[in-house]
C-alpha cells in the first residue's frame, strides 16, 4: 500500500504533511511512500533526507494517485482530479466553503479526512492539526508583533535613558492565544488578555497574563468548548467597552474565531483611532474577515497610525517545526485505523468517535452535516 506526499501549491504554503521522521515510521509499518520532488525544500527537509528515510521520490501525479495521500491544504481541481477511487485523504478541507469539491471527491469516490472535523477531546488531542498549528502560531504572531513595534518590548534602563515595558492585550485565548501570551511575555511585555468565554479566565491568570474583564450581560460559552456567536447587541456593546479598554495597549493580538462563521470584530474603526500612533494591530483572524475590519488579509497597512498585520498563515513562517507536529498528528491518527503488515490495512470503523468524526467523505457519501 503506497502513501503519497504532494509539494504543497498553495500560495505562501511552505510546510509539508510528512517529514522524514514520518517516513521511517510509515516505512516500518510496511507503506511504500512517494514523495513529490522538493515538497519538504522549503521546510528545511531535503529530498535525499526523505529518500534515506525510505521514501521514492516521485511526480505530482504519481503522488496523488497513492492509496493514502497527505497533505495540509483542500487539494485544488486539478490536484483532486488524479485522486484515485477507494483512495484516502487527510488534509485540511475547509469543509463548510460552498463549492462542490467534497461532493465531487464522493462521486469519485475518494474517502476525505477532514481535518477540521476531528472531534476536540482529550483522546483526540495528539492528532489535533489546529491545536498544533495555532499553537505555533501563537508563538510566530507575538514574534511578528515584537518586529512591527517601533519601541522595545521590554522595560530598558541605559544610560541614555530608560523606556516603559509595552502594554499588549490578546484577545481570544483559545490554542493560538495562549501560546501568543507567554511568549510575548516572556520578552518582557505587560500582558492582558481577554476572551468571551468566562471559563478562560483561570487559563489567562495561569500564563501570566491579567484578565480583561467586561460586562456584556450575556452568556459567551457555546458547545464542545468554542464560543458562541453574541446578539448584535451584545456586539455592539462589547465593542464599545473594548474601544474604551483598549486606549492604553501598545500591542493588541487578535485571535478570536467562531467556526464555521465570519471573525467577529472586536476593534472598529473608532477603537482603532483611539489608539497610540506607532501600536500594533495583529490579527491573526484576517483570513476570515478579522477581528479589526480593516486588518487586510496577508498584507500589513498603517491605519490612523496603527499598523495593520493581516498574515494568514503563521505556522507556515515556522515551517520546520511545524511540518513535524503536522507528521506526529498524522501518525497518531493513522494509528487508529491502520494495522502494520505486509502490506498494512486499514479499518475505518465508524464506531470510533474520532474516525467517525474527521471522514468527511466515506464509500461515496458525503457525510457532513447540512
Ligand atoms: N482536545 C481538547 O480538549 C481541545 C483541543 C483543542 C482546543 N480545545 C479548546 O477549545 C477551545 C477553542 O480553541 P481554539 O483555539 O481552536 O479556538 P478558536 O481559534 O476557534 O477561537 C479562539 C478564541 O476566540 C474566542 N472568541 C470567539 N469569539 C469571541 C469574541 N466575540 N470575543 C472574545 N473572544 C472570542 C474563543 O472563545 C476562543 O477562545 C479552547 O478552550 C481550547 O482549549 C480543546
Amino acid at each position: 500500500m503506497r502513501i503519497g506526499i504532494p509539494k504543497e501549491i498553495k500560495e505562501r504554503e511552505t510546510r509539508v504533511a510528512a517529514t522524514p521522521t514520518l517516513i521511517t515510521k510509515l516505512v516500518k509499518q510496511g507503506f511504500e511512500v512517494l514523495v513529490e520532488k522538493a515538497a519538504g525544500a522549503q521546510a528545511s527537509f531535503s529530498d535525499e533526507a526523505y529518500v534515506a528515510a525510505g521514501a521514492e521520490l516521485s511526480d505530482s501525479v504519481s503522488v496523488l494517485g497513492c492509496e493514502i495521500v497527505l497533505k495540509i491544504n483542500r487539494p485544488t481541481a486539478s490536484e483532486a482530479s488524479f485522486l484515485k477511487k477507494n483512495s484516502l485523504l487527510i488534509a485540511l478541507m475547509e469543509p463548510y466553503r460552498s463549492d462542490d469539491l467534497l461532493e465531487k471527491l464522493a462521486t469519485n469516490g475518494v474517502n476525505v479526512m477532514a481535518m477540521e472535523l476531528l472531534p476536540r477531546t482529550s483522546r483526540a488531542q495528539s492528532m489535533d492539526v489546529l491545536s498544533s498549528q495555532a499553537n505555533i502560531g501563537g508563538y510566530r504572531a507575538a514574534l511578528e508583533a515584537a518586529t512591527h513595534y517601533k519601541r522595545f518590548i521590554p522595560m530598558m534602563m541605559t544610560s541614555a535613558g530608560s523606556a516603559k515595558p509595552a502594554k499588549v492585550a490578546v484577545l481570544g485565548v483559545g490554542v493560538a492565544g495562549l501560546q501568543a501570551i507567554p511568549t510575548i511575555k516572556k520578552m518582557g511585555a505587560q500582558v492582558e488578555a481577554y476572551d468571551i468565554r468566562p471559563e478562560v479566565k483561570e487559563q489567562i491568570i495561569s500564563v501570566g497574563a491579567k484578565p480583561i474583564e467586561l460586562e456584556l450581560g450575556e452568556e459567551g460559552s457555546g458547545t464542545g468548548g468554542y464560543a458562541r456567536e453574541l446578539s448584535e447587541e451584545g456586539k455592539k456593546k462589547q465593542q464599545t467597552l473594548l474601544a474604551e479598554k483598549l486606549k492604553k495597549f501598545d500591542i493588541i493580538i487578535t485571535t478570536a474565531n467562531i467556526p464555521g462563521r465570519k471573525s467577529p470584530v472586536l476593534l472598529t474603526e473608532e477603537s482603532l483611532k483611539g489608539m497610540r500612533h506607532g501600536s500594533v494591530v495583529i490579527d491573526m483572524a484576517a483570513a476570515n474577515g478579522g477581528n479589526c475590519p480593516l486588518s487586510e488579509a496577508d498584507a500589513i497597512v498603517v491605519k490612523h497610525g496603527v499598523t495593520l498585520v493581516g498574515i494568514t498563515n503563521y505556522p507556515a513562517l515556522v515551517p520546520a517545526d511545524a511540518s513535524e507536529f503536522w507528521a506526529r498528528n498524522m501518525l497518531n491518527l493513522m494509528a487508529l485505523f491502520v494495522t502494520p503488515g505486509t502490506p498494512p490495512t486499514l479499518n475505518l470503523n465508524l464506531e470510533d468517535d474520532i474516525i467517525a468524526g474527521v471522514l468527511a467523505v466515506h464509500q461515496g457519501q458525503s457525510r457532513l452535516k447540512k
